[in-house]
């Protein structure tokens, strides 16, 4: 099958499960696939167990009961290298950068291409700057300069190289904790376009967020989380804007979307050429107000911009 995989056999998936950190149950029961091509927006409250789950998808925590499957097949990840060896990139909200260094040795951190041997071996300066420009390109990206520290980065193009380098390296999967949580309307933008490039380049991508108009901008599912359980997995048809909404916060921050929510034009499933422009209408349509209504504060320590 072609399309949005439907049909075809999950990139991963996990049934029935659960995981306790002593008493505390974090995820009660969770089940949910995640196929080629698509973007899976994982959604929920502070405390609703995303990063739980997420981190046992990437072999950070292994679940206490119920089963993990990659490609059909049962896994057990001991680590995130695990994880990785399987395809599997995890991009955390707090990036694994280090500011000082190039973005091309950020980008090749951990698995450094050298030439020469012996003694004179040494990081190939030359092809690493050449691979990270290139992969930066390929996703919408001009990076003048690879040997400029990344910390003179922006926020928003730091999660891209971290998205490029997880592609470059072979990842089918591709998992985004709160990438945009921390950053302002335009550079939330930005990554949501890596996001819908990455589609495009026929991985699966699951994106955490706690911002239904960031997760609707690039989503094709949409799984809502609750207090460690799911209500279930969703496509655009069968969960409408408000429904997804009021599952995820009270009815004072409805009150508050509800006039937004009428002016709010959806726009179709965002495929081909116009899918940049399309994400980049959704957003400017939707983002700004949406940055204050869900405060990006909330779940991690960085300021808002
Ligand atoms: N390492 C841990 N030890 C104990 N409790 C944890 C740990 N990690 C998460 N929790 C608890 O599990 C629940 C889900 O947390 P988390 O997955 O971080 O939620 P979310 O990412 O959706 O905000 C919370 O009650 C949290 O306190
Ligand atoms: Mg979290």
């Amino acid at each position: 099958m072609s399309g949005k995989g439907n049909g075809t056999t999950p990139l991963i998936e996990v049934r029935n499960i659960t995981k306790y950190f002593g008493s505390v149950i974090a995820l009660n029961g969770v089940s949910m696939a995640v196929r080629a091509g698509e973007v899976m927006c994982l959604l929920g409250d502070n405390g609703a167990g995303k990063s739980t789950l997420i981190k046992t998808l990437s072999g950070v925590h292994q679940q206490s009961e119920g089963q993990y499957l990659v490609e059909g097949q049962e896994v057990h990840f001991d680590s995130p290298r695990d994880a990785l060896d399987h395809g599997i990139a995890t991009v955390y909200q707090d990036l694994a950068m280090i500011p000082l260094l190039s973005i091309s040795r950020n980008f090749f951190m951990g698995s450094e291409p050298t030439k020469g041997r012996g003694l004179f071996k040494r990081f190939d300066v030359k092809f690493a700057n050449r691979v990270a420009k290139e992969e930066m390109a390929k996703m919408g990206i001009d990076i003048r300069d690879p040997s400029q520290p990344v910390g003179t980065l922006s926020g928003g193009e730091r999660q891209s190289v971290a998205i490029a380098r997880a592609v470059y390296f072979g990842a089918k999967v591709l998992i985004l904790d709160e990438p945009t949580a921390a950053l302002g309307v335009k550079q939330a933008g930005t990554v949501l376009r890596y996001i819908a490039q990455a589609r495009a380049r026929n991985l699966g991508v699951i994106f955490i967020t706690h911002n239904p108009h960031h997760a609707y901008a690039v989503g094709d599912k949409f799984t809502i989380l609750k207090r460690g359980r799911t209500f279930g997995t969703f496509t655009e048809d069968e969960l409408s804007r408000e429904e997804m909404v009021r599952m995820m916060s009270g009815v004072d921050e409805l009150d508050a979307l509800s006039h937004e929510l009428q002016e709010f034009e959806r726009t179709d499933k965002l495929q081909g050429e116009g899918m940049m422009s399309e994400v980049d209408h959704a957003l400017a349509k939707s983002l700004e107000e949406s940055e204050h209504l869900f405060d990006p504060k909330k779940d991690n320590e960085h300021p808002a911009q």
